[in-house]
């Protein structure tokens, strides 16, 4: 595993053509040596991919797709957007099993569908798992993590390209996130798991209100290779103070 420590901006459905002039500060941070090892990568809406791309030419600034479709080429699916179409606009990685796609009918084995085909196509995959706080309080986080992590990576033969986002789902959006030591202890059980299932050392992140306040604290938790940044993430300052903070 490298040194690096990975920055995700997951805008979600937010942002239009004005957001663009915002990210010239995120250009200018990725070109010092200071920030060498910090890996920032963009998710933003579908209808942004190709601006994005753009905008990071030439910078160390990838960019990537918030989900795909379990086709990898192309089909009759409307609404869809499928691996061979994110690596065509430029695309180095995917967003998978986020919380806000399990919700709304994304299952285990569509993920895994999906795993396979973007790996297919090249990209790597910010693979999303979670609890949500009924499960928290039901006491079954770690059977839910297990069976997140087996079924979503079943028949998977090559884990280089994929990096788990660990990802509370009471965290996610609420301002709320795990005490210090449940993090890491939860990251630890996920790091066995994977490491079983695997037999890979994969680079675990953490998400959920990640922010330029909490981060001081969140940095320090110990096996955290990243961050997965969302509502933070849309605003160039914020996301700059965090990136400034992690690294300093
Ligand atoms: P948040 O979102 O930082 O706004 O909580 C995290 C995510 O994208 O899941």
């Amino acid at each position: 595993m490298t040194n690096n420590i990975y920055f995700i901006a997951n805008w979600k459905m937010y942002g239009s053509t004005l957001s663009l002039n915002s990210l010239k500060k995120l250009k200018n941070l990725s070109k010092s040596k200071k920030y060498n090892n910090a890996k920032i990568i963009y998710f933003p809406p579908f209808t942004l991919i190709q601006n994005f791309v753009d905008k990071f030419k030439n910078t160390k600034i990838s960019v990537g797709g918030q989900n795909c479709h379990e086709v990898e080429d192309y089909g009759s699916f409307t609404g869809s957007i499928s691996p061979k179409m994110l690596k065509d606009l430029g695309c180095k990685y995917v967003i998978l099993g986020h919380s806000e796609n399990r919700i709304t009918g994304e299952t285990d084995d569509d993920i895994n569908k999906k795993i396979h085909s973007a790996l297919n196509k090249n990209l790597k995959v910010i693979f999303c798992i979670g609890e949500t706080l009924k499960e928290k309080r039901k006491n079954i986080t770690f059977s839910v993590l297990r069976r997140q992590i087996n079924k979503g990576f079943k028949k998977i033969k090559n884990y280089k390209n994929i990096l788990i986002a660990y990802e509370p789902v009471w965290s996610i959006g609420t301002g709320v996130i795990p005490k210090d030591k449940e993090l890491e202890f939860n990251v630890s059980k996920i790091k066995k798991m994977i490491l079983k299932k695997t037999k890979s050392k994969l680079p675990v992140l953490y998400g959920g209100s990640v922010n330029n306040k909490n981060i001081s604290r969140l940095k320090n938790i110990r096996g955290i290779k990243g961050f997965l940044i969302g509502s933070a993430s849309q605003n160039s300052k914020k996301f700059i103070d965090i990136i400034k903070k992690t690294i300093n």
